[in-house]
């Protein structure tokens, strides 16, 4: 790469209006370079449309008619909606979405090519609409099984529970499809601390429930019924239990440690997940 390479690489925008927030971005994003010398890129939070000029956004807000994702509205519950949205039909919104998220990703590649991926967009409601608090893409045919290609929560809504909340969509949505799912790698540091967390978890609901029913009898579990319970693929299962110190690798097989205190041990280090997924609110079908 030559020195100006370098030089459009670095963060290019100041600062972003998106609804009723002003965030910084965090990273370089290929926003067209006239917008890039805007003090400001308003973004139409329901549309993604970006816009360099006040007055100009102001135009545009009174004719968009949007008031939520374009897509399907495939699950609501309380104030919170999941809409999916196509990267076929919904081409520019998600190339807008694509753009906005690399604001806040340092390593992913940029999709261009949004035709191959579904996007998951969360919401929350009030009166004014549906506002986009966070999403994930996926491949609408993945070889690997990958579960997730991108995931974001926007910055204003960081660090209240809502990653947990996508990384559980994207896993029942896998239970759905009667598949185990994992998100592509590599993962970002924050994207490993919210994967490491959302897995703990889950496994650890799995196990505390599996010891109670167990009723003191000696536990016997494999990972693969942990897999099947979680649809978390077998090596996140796997690294998750040795990060948790649960098992061990004895004479070629993996053994579990299981005891009541440790399990509520670890339990009780995380906080309580105030927001869940209810698979009962979810209306999809899986294509073919
Ligand atoms: N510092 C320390 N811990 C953090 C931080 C942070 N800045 N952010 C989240 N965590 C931890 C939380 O403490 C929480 O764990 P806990 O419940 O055990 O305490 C866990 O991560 C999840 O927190 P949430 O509030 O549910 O997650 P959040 O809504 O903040 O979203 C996400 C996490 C999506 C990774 C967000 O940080 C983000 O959008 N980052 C920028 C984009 C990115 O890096 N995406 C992942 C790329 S990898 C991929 O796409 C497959
Ligand atoms: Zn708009």
């Amino acid at each position: 790469a030559d020195g100006s390479d370098v030089i459009t690489r670095m963060k290019n925008i100041d600062v972003i209006e998106f609804g009723r927030y002003q965030i910084k971005p965090w990273y370089f994003s290929p926003y067209p370079e006239q917008l890039t010398r805007a003090n400001v890129i308003f973004i139409c939070e329901f549309c993604l449309k970006y816009i360099g000029s006040p007055s100009a956004f102001a135009r545009h807000r009174d004719k968009c008619k949007l008031y939520h994702p374009p897509g399907n509205e495939i699950y609501r519950k309380g104030k919170l909606s999941f809409f999916e949205v196509d990267g076929r039909k919904n081409k520019i919104y998600c190339q807008n979405l694509c753009l906005l998220a690399k604001l806040f990703l340092d390593h992913k590649t940029l999709y261009y090519d949004t035709e191959p991926f579904l996007f998951y967009i969360l919401t929350e409601f009030d009166n004014k609409g549906f506002h986009t608090v966070g999403y994930f893409s996926k491949e609408k045919e993945s070889s690997e099984d990958y579960n997730v290609a991108c995931i974001l929560t926007l910055p204003p809504y960081q660090r209240k529970g809502y990653g947990k909340v996508l990384i559980e969509f994207s896993y029942v949505l896998s239970k759905f499809e009667g598949k185990l799912g994992s998100p592509e790698k590599p993962l970002s540091d924050l994207g490993l601390l919210s994967y490491r967390s959302y897995w703990s978890q889950a496994i650890l609901e799995i196990l505390s429930k599996y010891l109670d029913e167990s009723n003191g009898s000696t536990p016997n579990i494999t990972i693969n019924e942990i897999c099947d319970a979680t649809s978390m693929r077998k090596e996140d299962v796997i690294s998750t239990l040795q990060h948790l110190d649960l098992i061990r690798y004895y004479k070629g097989q993996y053994i579990l440690t299981l005891s009541k205190d440790i399990i509520d041990g670890h339990c009780r280090s995380f906080s309580k997940r105030k927001v869940r997924i209810d698979s009962k609110c979810l209306i999809w079908t899986p294509k073919d």
